[in-house]
């Protein structure tokens, strides 16, 4: 086997179908987001404004975070240097599942490495604690939550996005005694729309079974306290098991799920992905608590109705100009270009001619034909950098000869 001809032959249907991915090497400088400073391959440094972080609400250069992973940082050095089961359990892995705990209104949580890591890890687990299961999956499921589905050796069953209908005639073909899970998001995150989910839990009430929620997008950004859309609808207590992310909206590192005391205790006791991968260095999880303890104040109701209000700002000025723009009312704001060629050639104008950076959205994370830019406004991103984009795309618009009434629809 001439196995660099094969890589070359992988690499080279990328290219073909246009979605090879090149990674903008930037450097962020903290007190200073969304500004930011690309290194172009050629060494020179060009300042631009990111527009597509998922750092949502600026909490990565938040000084009461980075006072935590200061502190801890010196009490207790870098890593953890262990798994949780053998010395990497410390008192800042402990406070920060305490304080996620309590944000869902849960019994306990579960600290892992990633939200990715958490799905695969947690529902990738869940048949070997409830033999004969059945999960029920929302067919535009994250990657992590598709692979842990897939990696489990169980039954599953794929319902169309979103159609509960489609749900209930699954759930209904099933054998009334077996163990079921239905597993979903809250907001979808490359079209911003949302998952309904009073209707799923009155279906997993009527089926006798388990929801598990991944709230990646909207932990820390909706709800009073910042729990989610499962907060701001009061529906928390009606979810089994709720995922989460440190990453995003609160600015640092890694993943969860909140849960029974007896659902985490099993899960930790049996998971390989929790069991034998190091646990998250603790200045992380000391960024995070301080982090989700913040959000969960006046503060960050405040930032919130600023994250909100910049989104809502962005979506009608794009759609005053007639791009063709999705809107579900969330924080995300996707403009469709349709193609992955054109999507990347606007991504590189928009980078090279006007310091914008926003990576262009291809296949397979999202479906052919819906290429997008992926925009995500932010209480940092003032009325200078919106002016700026919005006047950016205007003129690529045009330049490109985009269709923007037609395409608006
Ligand atoms: C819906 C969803 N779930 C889970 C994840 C994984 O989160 P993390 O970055 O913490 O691994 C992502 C990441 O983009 C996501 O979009």
């Amino acid at each position: 086997m001439d196995y660099t001809a094969k890589l070359d032959q992988a690499i080279d249907r990328l290219h073909q179908e246009g979605r090879y991915r090149t990674f903008i090497d930037i450097e962020r400088r903290n007190g200073n987001f969304p500004h930011a400073i690309w290194r172009k391959p050629d060494g020179v440094e060009q300042p631009i404004t990111v527009w597509c972080g998922n750092d949502y609400l600026g909490m990565g250069q938040h000084p009461a975070v980075l006072a935590a992973m200061h502190e801890a940082l010196d009490a207790t050095g870098a890593g953890s240097g262990g798994t949780r089961n053998i010395s990497g359990t410390t008192v800042y892995h402990k406070r920060l599942e305490a304080e996620l705990a309590d944000l869902h209104g849960k019994e306990s949580a579960l600290l892992f490495t990633s939200a990715y890591i958490a799905n695969d890890a947690t529902l990738s687990t869940l048949p070997k604690l409830f033999p004969g299961l059945i999960i029920y999956s929302d067919a535009l499921n994250h990657a992590s939550m598709i692979e842990g589905v897939r990696r489990n050796g169980g039954a599953k069953r794929i319902f169309r996005h979103n159609d509960v209908e489609h749900l209930r005639e699954l759930l209904a073909a099933d054998d009334p005694t077996a163990p079921k899970l239905i597993a979903f998001e809250s907001v979808y995150s490359m079209d911003g729309d949302f998952g309904p989910i009073e209707a799923i839990c009155d279906l997993a009430d009527e089926f006798g079974a388990l929801t598990y929620i991944d709230e990646v997008h909207a932990v820390g950004m909706y709800g009073a306290r910042g729990a989610g859309i499962s907060e701001r609808d009061r529906l928390m207590h009606r979810l089994d098991i709720i995922n989460g992310t440190l990453a995003k909206a609160y600015g640092v590192m890694g993943g969860y799920i909140a849960t029974s005391a007896k659902m985490c205790d099993a899960v930790r006791s049996y998971a390989p992905g929790f069991i034998f991968s190091t646990s998250l260095a603790p200045a992380l999880a000391a960024g995070a608590t301080a982090s989700v303890a913040l959000l969960k104040t006046s503060e960050g109701q405040k930032l919130r109705v600023q994250h909100q209000t910049q989104a809502t700002i962005l979506k009608t000025r794009l759609k005053g100009m007639g791009l063709p723009m999705i809107d579900h009312g969330s924080h995300i704001v996707p403009v469709i270009v349709g193609d992955p060629v054109h999507t990347k050639k606007l991504s590189d104008m928009l980078l090279e001619g006007y310091g914008i950076y926003v990576q262009p959205i291809n296949f397979p994370t999202v479906p052919r034909g819906t290429e997008r830019l992926r925009f995500t406004p932010s209480p940092v991103h003032g009325p200078k950098e919106m002016d700026a984009l919005v006047r950016a795309m205007d003129e690529l618009w045009s330049h490109c000869a985009l269709n923007r009434a037609e395409l608006a629809g």
